[in-house]
């Protein structure tokens, strides 16, 4: 299982007024963990008010530049981005899992690719990641940013975009869309939508001549521009999304398995850090992490809504069932790994091994 490490913050510095740019001095010894890809996030940990708050924050710095830096949005009574924008101060520690997610393509320096991104508002933060460090690393690779904000004075990473549009004119374009301030030509005003969307392909960019699609921002967002993608034959191995959360419910049994195993019990047996311990839940009740955590195990989580992935695990013995797995690829789902957030038992025994 993957370890937490503490990091120092090196600086910390508002982008906008309720976005903070945390960046972290690499700890002398673990420069090969925190090795990083372009649209990678950290898992950071942090005591708020006593207890203890785990979050996943996407890198917003290039592993070109050996930086390792996240932006943190406040959420209205958000715990940890509320923390991050008003507390949080350089030369604090936090933790952090190594980095972690799948939401990137490799980078080849010999291949031209034409790479069209969706973001909106802190959804920014991968995808400038990944801009700059492919922009960088493929001199013959173009992007296209479609940036969807409020009001000019809510878009993070305005002066970055525009230094990096100014170093790569000739590959780099950014639309920026505003909701709530009004532009002079009618396409940039006001949310996406499907009309948007096909004037988009139509005036600004061929379907097929984009090889990669990246998009990030709220679930709505991401699913409408992903469905209009799928809708004009695009390749779904093509099109990459990051969620920040769900709207999803918690995971629940079907009518089926909810009447069969109502009132039975699952022995679950958790394999981490090379000890193994065991609880009995209730089938149909809590997911396996909720219930190893009141079983005080010791697990790594942030979003417990089937989007990050940190609390990946691998089946090796019994049935489950899931809600969201948005987090994982189709191979690991293909090879018995599971989001124990999103798991429940429907056999009498499990066996769950985080260390694999
Ligand atoms: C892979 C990944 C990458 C991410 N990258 C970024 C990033 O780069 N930048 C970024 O800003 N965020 C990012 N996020 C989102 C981030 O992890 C947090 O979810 C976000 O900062 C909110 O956390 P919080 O602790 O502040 O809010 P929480 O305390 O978790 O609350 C979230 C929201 O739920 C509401 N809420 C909480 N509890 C209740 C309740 N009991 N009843 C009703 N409403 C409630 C709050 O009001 C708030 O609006 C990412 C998420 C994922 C999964
Ligand atoms: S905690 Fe995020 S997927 Fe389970």
């Amino acid at each position: 299982m993957a370890e937490f490490h503490k990091l120092t913050v090196k600086n910390i510095e508002k982008t906008t007024k309720d976005c903070v740019l945390v960046s972290f001095d690499i700890p002398s010894g673990s420069e090969e963990v925190f090795k990083y890809k372009q649209g990678q996030y950290l898992t950071l940990k942090a005591t708020i008010d006593g207890n203890s708050v785990q979050r996943s924050y996407s890198l917003c710095s290039s592993p070109i530049d050996n930086e390792l830096r996240v932006g943190i949005k406040a959420v209205p009574m958000g715990l940890f981005s509320t923390f991050a924008n008003e507390q949080l101060k350089e030369g604090d520690t936090l933790e952090s899992l190594p980095p972690s997610g799948n939401f990137f393509v490799e980078v080849n320096p010999e291949i031209q690719k034409n790479y069209a991104c969706f973001a909106a508002g802190s959804g920014i933060t991968p995808m400038y990641s990944i801009i700059k460090t492919h922009l960088a690393a493929e001199p013959n690779s173009t992007f296209k940013l479609f940036y969807i904000n409020q009001t000019v004075s809510s878009i993070i990473l305005k002066d970055e975009l525009e230094a990096l549009k100014n170093q790569y004119m000739e590959r780099f374009e950014i639309f920026h869309f505003l909701t709530k301030q009004n532009r002079t030509v009618e396409l940039f005003n006001g949310r996406l939508d499907q009309e948007k969307l096909d004037i988009i392909f139509k005036t600004i960019s061929n379907v097929s001549r984009v090889d990669d699609y990246f998009i990030c921002g709220p679930e709505a967002m991401i699913f409408l521009v992903r469905d209009f993608l799928l809708e004009q034959k695009v390749d779904k191995e093509k099109i990459h999304f990051e969620l920040f959360g769900t709207s999803a419910d918690k995971p629940k049994l079907n009518k089926e398995d909810a009447e069969k195993l109502s009132g039975k019990t699952c022995r679950v047996t958790l394999i981490e850090g090379g000890k193994s311990m065991e609880f009995e839940l209730a089938m149909g009740g809590d997911n396996i992490l909720d219930a190893a955590l009141n079983n005080s195990a010791d697990l790594p989580y942030a979003c417990k809504g089937g989007v990050c992935c940190t609390c990946r695990a691998k089946l090796v013995e019994g049935e489950v069932t899931m809600g969201v797995t948005y987090g994982l690829e189709q191979d690991e789902l293909d090879n018995n790994y599971i989001l124990t957030c999103q798991a429940l038992p429907t056999t009498e025994k499990v066996v769950v091994d985080f260390d694999k």
